[in-house]
């Protein structure tokens, strides 16, 4: 049984306890963004897990720290202090990697420690043999984390983002909460899933790389982005229909056909939307014609206030708020909405 850390994303822990519990992993610490826990699963497969930010392997924990840079420099004293490290770092290693480098986190921002602290720790991890220091292009990196909850970490990063993995376009949502969102709407194997603001694609291809379906279909309106949605689809090797089309008159999409909305509909940040209050309603009422039954909409909403104001004035009759989780995406606030549809109405 080793030990893991994972990073996720603010706001989202009883997401992420669920997640852990469905796969029968044992929480020993649970922060808002950080989880502790022990699991025998093999290392590939903690990778796996796109629920969360980053994965490591916990070498050394820490409580009752000040959240401030003393206090990180104090957990890679007390870690190059341990007589145990060396071993311990010998015997994690992953295969193949030995490029290293080590990053020292405070409260989420990397912050610059004493370089006399960091060379100690780089020459006990150079003792073992085929480790080289390379801070430019490292494969192997070691975290000195320390979070405002007082809480210090040192560890292996087991998630390595490859280059073309890493890769986003502007306003692509991050591959954690596309799953988040699709984890959400409690995924079927039967499941005709739609995400009508597809953009880059994100939801319906994590939807389909993680959890089975009967359908995906994606819908975007601008042309330019659907040449690269579709590229991007042929590269996940997804069978995900992709189509162009306007969100609000779904022409192509019958009445009562759909299981699983999934979406990040526009923010109207940037006044591509000229009237959101107007463009929600529309929207909402196009969902209630193509979702099924029983069908769930989850979305991620940037205009918290109009679309909730919308919701309770115009849909309480039509759609159930079943859940709202308030996070952070890029520092902007957002809400992940899980709307059924209202017992009466069905
Ligand atoms: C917030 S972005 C979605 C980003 C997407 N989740 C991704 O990861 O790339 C909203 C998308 O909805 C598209 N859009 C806006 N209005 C639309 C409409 N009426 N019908 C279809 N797509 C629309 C925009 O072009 C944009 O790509």
């Amino acid at each position: 049984m080793k030990t893991y850390f994972s990073t996720f994303i603010t706001g989202t822990q009883e997401i992420v306890k669920e997640f852990l519990a469905k796969r029968g992993v044992k929480i020993k610490l649970l922060l808002d963004g950080l989880v502790v826990y022990e699991s025998d699963y093999p290392e590939r497969e903690i990778r796996n897990f796109h629920i969360f930010n980053n994965t490591y392997l916990l070498l050394r924990s820490f409580s009752n720290l000040a959240p401030d840079a003393k206090s990180l420099e104090k957990i890679l004293a007390m870690v190059s202090h341990d007589k145990n490290l060396q071993h311990q770092i010998a015997i994690n290693l992953p295969s193949r990697k030995r490029n290293f480098k080590i990053v020292s986190s405070l409260e989420n921002s990397m912050v610059p420690v004493s370089r006399e602290l960091l060379q100690k720790l780089e020459s006990i991890i150079l003792r073992t043999p085929g480790t080289r220091l390379n801070i430019q292009k490292p494969d192997l990196e070691f975290w000195a984390l320390l979070r405002r909850e007082r809480y210090g970490f040192f560890g292996i990063r087991v998630t390595y983002p490859f280059r073309h993995e890493n890769y986003r376009e502007k306003g692509e949502l991050r591959k954690e909460i596309s799953y988040i969102l699709s984890f959400l709407s409690k995924p079927n194997p039967k499941d005709v899933v739609l995400d009508p603001f597809a953009g880059y694609g994100s939801i319906p291809i994590e939807r389909a790389a993680s959890f089975p379906y009967k359908e995906i279909i994606a819908v975007e309106k601008e042309d330019d982005l659907i040449s690269k949605l579709k590229q991007k689809v042929k590269a996940s090797g997804k069978k995900i229909e992709v189509i162009r089309g306007n969100a609000l008159a779904l022409s192509g999409i019958q009445n009562k056909s759909i299981d699983k909305i999934i979406s990040d509909p526009p923010w109207g940040e940037y006044k591509e939307v000229p009237d959101l209050e107007k463009f929600y309603e529309s929207l909402l009422l196009e969902f209630d014609r193509i979702l099924k039954k029983e069908g769930v909409i989850v979305l991620l909403i940037g205009a918290k206030d109009i679309f909730e104001n919308i919701l309770q004035n115009k849909f309480t009759n039509i759609f159930q708020l079943q859940k709202k989780y308030d996070i952070l995406v890029s520092g902007k606030k957002a809400a992940i909405y899980k709307l059924v549809r209202n017992y009466e109405n069905k």
